[in-house]
Order: C-alpha cells, then sequence, then structure tokens
C-alpha cells in the first residue's frame, strides 16, 4: 500500500510515521511537509530511509495531483496546530487548515483515493468545569479560536465532499496528545523544557483548565484502527479519560524532576480560554474494539521527560526563540 503522510514531520505525523514503518512492512509511507517552525526534519531520522521525503504545501494544488495521483491513501495530518499563535496571526491557520484542506479534497477527488482527516476535540468548543457530559460525535461544533475554527470548516468541507461527490473519507477528532518530538512551544514540553533549563513553569490565568490527556502513540493506534475497520463518511472522537487540571499537569512536572511543587508562576491567561475538554470515545471503543495503551497519564509523563532530558539537541534550537515569543506578551500575575 502506498500512503501519504501529510505534515509528517510535525509531532504527531512524525510518531505516526515510526509507527507505521515499525508495524506495517507492507506500506510505503510518503511524507508532504512544508517544514515550518514546527516541522522538524530530525523527527523523521529514524526512518529516513525507509519513506520518501517531498518538501511542499498542501495547498500547492499541482504538486497535491501529483502525489495523490500515486497513492492509495492520504492520512492528513499538516496543520498549524497552536491556539497562541492563531490568536496572534490567523492568516496561515486560514491557508494551511482550510485551503489545504480543499486542495487535498480536491485531488482525491479526481483519483478516488481514501482520506483520512485528523482533526480535533476543540472544534466543539469547551464544557463547564463541573459539567458532568463528554463530547460525542453528536455535540454541536462550536470553536472558539481562529485555529479551532479553521479545523471545524475543515471537518465540515470533508463532510461536504463525502456527501456530495462521495469522497471515501473518515475523520477524526482526538483530545490533547503528549508525547516525543512535541514543540516546546506546547504545555507540557514547554514546562519540561522550562525545569530543565532553570526557567519557571508558566501557568495561564488560574491553572483550572482542564484538558483530557491521551498519549500520542494511542492516538495513532486509534487512527490506524480507524483506517482499517472505520465506517466510510463517519467520524470517530478519540479520547483515552485522561482529563487533568493544568496545575496538576505542572505539579506533577515539577515533582518528577525533583523540583518544590510550588516552583510555577501564573501568567497573563490566553484570551477566549477553553475551559475544559473531555471526550467520550466509546464509539471507537465499542463499534471498532479499540483500547489506548498508556492509562497512566504519571508514568507516561515520566517517560515523556525523559526523553526530552536525552534529546537536548532536538529541541534546544527552538527554546529560546519560543520563550523570547511567549515573554512579548506574558505577564508574571503577582
Ligand atoms: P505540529 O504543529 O506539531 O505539526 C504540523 C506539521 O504540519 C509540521 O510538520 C508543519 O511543517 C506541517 N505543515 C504546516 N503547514 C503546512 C502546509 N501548508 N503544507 C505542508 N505541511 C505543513 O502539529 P501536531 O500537534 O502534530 O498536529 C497534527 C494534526 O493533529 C493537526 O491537524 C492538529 O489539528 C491535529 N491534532 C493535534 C492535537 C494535539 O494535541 N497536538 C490533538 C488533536 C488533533
Ligand atoms: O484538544 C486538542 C488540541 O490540544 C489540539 O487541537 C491543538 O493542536 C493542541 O495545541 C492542543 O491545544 P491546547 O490549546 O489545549 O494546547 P496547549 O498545549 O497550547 O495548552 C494546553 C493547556 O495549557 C491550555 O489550557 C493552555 C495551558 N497553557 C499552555 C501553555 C503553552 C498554560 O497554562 N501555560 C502554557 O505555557
Amino acid at each position: 500500500m502506498r500512503m501519504l503522510v501529510t505534515g509528517g514531520a510535525g509531532f504527531i505525523g512524525a510518531n505516526f510515521v515510526h509507527q507505521t514503518v515499525a508495524d506495517r512492512p507492507d506500506v510505503h509511507v510518503t511524507v508532504l511537509d512544508k517544514l515550518t517552525y514546527a516541522g522538524n526534519r530530525a523527527s523523521l531520522d529514524p526512518v529516513a530511509d525507509k519513506i520518501t521525503f517531498v518538501h511542499g504545501d498542501v495547498a500547492d494544488a499541482d504538486l497535491g495531483d501529483r502525489l495523490v495521483a500515486d497513492t492509495d491513501l492520504v492520512v492528513h495530518f499538516a496543520a498549524e496546530s497552536h491556539n497562541d499563535n492563531s490568536l496572534t496571526d490567523p492568516s496561515p491557520f486560514v491557508h494551511t487548515n482550510l485551503i489545504g484542506t480543499f486542495t487535498l479534497l480536491e485531488a482525491v477527488r479526481k483519483h478516488d483515493v481514501r482520506y483520512h482527516h485528523i482533526s480535533t476535540d476543540e472544534v466543539y468548543g469547551d464544557l463547564a468545569l463541573d459539567d458532568p457530559a463528554r463530547f460525542t460525535e453528536a455535540t454541536p461544533y462550536n470553536p472558539s479560536s481562529p485555529y479551532s475554527s479553521t479545523k471545524a470548516g475543515s471537518d465540515l468541507l470533508v463532510r461536504a465532499w463525502v456527501r456530495s461527490f462521495g469522497v471515501r473519507a473518515t475523520i477524526s477528532n482526538c483530545s490533547n496528545n503528549y508525547g516525543p518530538y512535541q514543540h516546546v512551544e506546547k504545555f507540557i514540553p514547554r514546562q519540561i523544557t522550562n525545569v530543565l533549563t532553570g526557567i519557571r513553569p508558566k501557568l495561564y490565568g488560574t491553572g483550572t483548565n482542564v484538558r483530557d490527556w491521551i498519549h500520542v502513540d494511542d492516538h495513532n493506534s486509534a487512527v490506524w484502527t480507524i483506517i482499517d475497520k472505520g465506517r466510510l463518511g463517519e467520524t470517530y472522537l478519540i479520547g483515552a479519560d485522561g482529563e487533568t487540571d493544568n496545575r496538576t499537569v505542572v505539579e506533577t512536572v515539577l515533582e518528577l524532576c525533583g523540583k518544590n511543587k510550588d516552583e510555577f508562576d501564573f501568567v497573563t491567561d490566553r484570551p477566549g480560554h477553553d475551559l475544559r475538554y473531555a471526550i467520550d470515545a466509546s464509539r471507537l471503543t465499542t463499534e471498532l474494539g479499540w483500547q489506548p495503551r498508556y492509562r497512566d497519564f504519571r508514568s507516561g509523563l515520566e517517560a515523556t521527560i525523559d526523553w526530552y532530558r536525552t534529546h537536548e539537541q532536538w529541541w534546544t534550537p527552538q527554546k529560546s526563540i519560543t520563550e523570547a515569543t511567549y515573554r512579548s506578551h506574558e505577564a508574571v500575575l503577582p
């Protein structure tokens, strides 16, 4: 099988390519990636001689057409993915998440190629902290940020291409991922690398916001389950019952690094900050029989800290510029 993976030099895409090369020797992977600030060729070093890498933009229609014509399956990870950046400059989010997805959909329509769309639970908006509800596939779309609204728009494009043109597609909406190769702008790697470089971790607002953490390998095994067994035209939510508030995450990182639990700063909150995400993944578990492997967030976090401790050369080049950007708009609260 020939598979085109967009965004394969990013966090989740690179881990997906590693898993695919290890578990699916019958699959040849071609990665299409623009290598934005978030893409890193080095993340593909462990599999470099086993895949084909193409440097390019998913919104480039000619390139997409050529690559899709030569593949059996497209898995579309490429996106602008960071909420904070989308608040500073939404423009690349519209380009990549909307125009990029549209461009790929036109190519898979033309060549009748199976397509899997990677999306986020943020399309559903947020839940109150004391609400027992969780997101399901039936939850109405209600995105809050430029990032999540462009992801919601991309999901709706996929649904329309399925219904109007019979495109053979599935969609997955996953909760917050953690694990190796995640850019240091994101919450968990930012705090780990802060501690490793002597900077105090930074908690937005009051630190009470809740995210539903899942290990990236579990996200990717779920994606493979949907590719293998999912019903065409369907949406599947991916989550692993990992609801944790941000303060607990920071305190656990500090504790696992041998620091006092209170050695962090509260900083300016994110505008429009979503309160809580929570996934009900019953459709995936009951209908397709998927189960997560990492059930203990603390030990997954410990392994992730070890990875950042032993891969400084991977993240050091990104660290100072990322912190300088944060410092330009972030103030420590009294
Ligand atoms: P990331 O920012 O780490 O990686 C994105 C990758 O896409 C990078 O390699 C970048 O170079 C590439 N890219 C960006 N614009 C491109 C373009 N125009 N053409 C080609 N390549 C381009 O993102 P991630 O965290 O790995 O997220 C991957 C996907 O998973 C995204 O679609 C995101 O919305 C979704 N998702 C992420 C999470 C999470 O917790 N990180 C959770 C659910 C869903
Ligand atoms: O839910 C899935 C989404 O999870 C994905 O679609 C996004 O691509 C991914 O970036 C992530 O979005 P979040 O905005 O939830 O992730 P982020 O890592 O930016 O922040 C996680 C939480 O931590 C959020 O409540 C904001 C908070 N935070 C973040 C940073 C960077 C802090 O308190 N301090 C920080 O320094």
